[in-house]
């Protein structure tokens, strides 16, 4: 008698509204599905064969729970993390059950910003100048001897918290606070500020060779609006960049994601395309958010990159034609961008969710809750993901959205 096949069992950190498109994929993968997170009422939950209590940015609690998960009630084949951005839990997980996926030592990097850039220059990668700042004093003195146009940065935080494009008017003293403030060990870094053009990339790493479906040019039209914040107003896809440009950006992902040790994972990058060919500013070792690894790029491109981060994760090697761009449609995020205030109404919404061409809208706020200065990307109030036959479309009908739907304060 042939032994039944044991159905393999996946951890996905993470139950959040933006990992439930992960999870479902998982789900019909055929896999056993398990999901971790803090909130007893996560969206992801209903999804899931199981759950485990546990917050995702704490790694010892993570992996309690799924040691305890692992040994007492179903054998663990993988961890993950979708729609979180914690690398570190993921890989001590991984780490302590004996799992594939991220090594430690590549987690370490990717929620480092100042380790991770000493890394790639250590390995020749195309990045900003860059040290980290012990002191104003300090700070006044790079300022001194390389003009303002520097980014401060907490050196490990995310959603562009405390990220400030410094200038002649904005107020060092202040500024250090701030980038420090938003730091969970006080350590903040400057960089030489990149102009160019900037794009999302997404790149699956399979034996440390890249296939880059994701590849997005951000908009950052709002830079001198909400000035010293970096408030990034969404991005569209395919990518205006010239093929020439884009190839050398993927060369550099790819080249990035090797020098971090992600050889099969996911290294999702913010690149940009500088008068001096492209350069890196930093290299995520998960999925992205924000509805970018698991609805845009498969609208823009056919390209399951989460069922192939699901597969890597299992130490399965995904087949190389699933990650190869079958098309180039557009696709476009735009974010609702309101004043400070309480809201009082949104207005328009049904109308335009029911149009074939918004693919999902969303709000992070509701009537009678503050949306606070727009300092980074938490306090965005929403957002809407629009498709058309080309970029220019796509684009045109995420505006249009925009700009008809009313949030009116109070
Ligand atoms: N040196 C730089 N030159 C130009 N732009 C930069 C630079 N550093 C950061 N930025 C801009 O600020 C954004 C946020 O910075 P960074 O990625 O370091 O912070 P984060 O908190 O990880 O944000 P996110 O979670 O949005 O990636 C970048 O995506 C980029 O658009
Ligand atoms: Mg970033």
């Amino acid at each position: 008698m042939v032994d039944k096949i044991r159905m393999k069992t996946l951890l996905v950190i993470s139950g959040g509204a933006e990992a439930v498109p992960g999870i479902k994929r998982a789900k019909a993968m055929g896999l056993h599905v398990v999901v971790s997170d803090m909130n007893p009422a996560a969206p992801g939950f209903e999804f899931a064969d199981d759950h485990l209590i546990a917050s995702t940015y704490d790694l010892e609690q993570t992996v309690a729970v799924a040691r305890d998960y692992h040994i007492n009630r179903c054998k663990l084949d993988g961890v993950i993390c979708m729609a979180a951005d914690v690398p570190l839990t993921v890989a001590a997980v991984a780490d302590a059950l004996g799992l594939p996926g991220l090594s430690l030592e590549a987690a370490h990097l990717a929620a480092d910003k100042l380790l991770m850039k000493q890394r790639f220059l250590r390995d020749g990668i195309a990045i900003p100048w860059f040290s980290a700042v012990q002191s104003l004093a300090q700070l006044q003195q790079i300022v001194n001897e390389r003009g303002a146009r520097l980014i401060i940065k907490p050196v490990d935080s995310r959603g562009a918290r405390g990220v400030l494009l410094l200038n002649e008017d904005v107020d060092l003293g202040w500024a250090y606070e701030h980038a420090r403030s938003q730091s969970p060990t006080s350590r903040v870094m400057v960089e030489q500020y990149l102009p160019g053009p900037q794009v999302s990339s997404e790149t699956v790493m399979v034996d440390g060779i890249g296939y880059t479906s994701g590849f997005s040019d951000r908009n950052y039209e709002y830079l001198e609006r909400f000035s010293p914040y970096v408030i990034e107003n969404g991005g569209e896809q395919p990518s205006s960049l010239s093929n020439e440009h884009q190839q050398e950006i993927i060369a550099l992902a790819e080249q990035a994601g090797r020098s971090m040790g992600i050889m099969n994972g996911i290294a999702k990058g913010d690149m940009v395309m500088t008068a001096d060919g492209p350069k890196v500013i930093e290299i995520a070792a998960r999925l992205s958010g924000g509805w970018f690894s698991s609805d845009q790029i498969p609208l823009a491109t056919g390209v399951d990159l989460v069922g192939a981060a699901i597969q890597l994760a299992l130490g399965e090697k995904p087949d190389i034609e699933v990650l190869l761009p079958k098309y180039h449609k557009g696709v476009a995020i735009r974010y609702f961008l309101p004043q400070p205030g309480v809201v009082k109404a949104i207005h328009y919404v049904d109308e335009y969710a029911a149009k074939p061409w918004v693919h999902r809208l969303g709000f992070f706020v509701e009537p009678g809750e503050q949306i606070g200065t727009m300092s980074d990307h938490t306090k965005r109030a929403g957002f809407v993901i629009t498709i058309g036959n080309d970029r220019t479309e796509a684009l045109a009908r995420a505006d249009e959205v925009i700009n008809n739907i009313v949030i009116e304060m109070q």
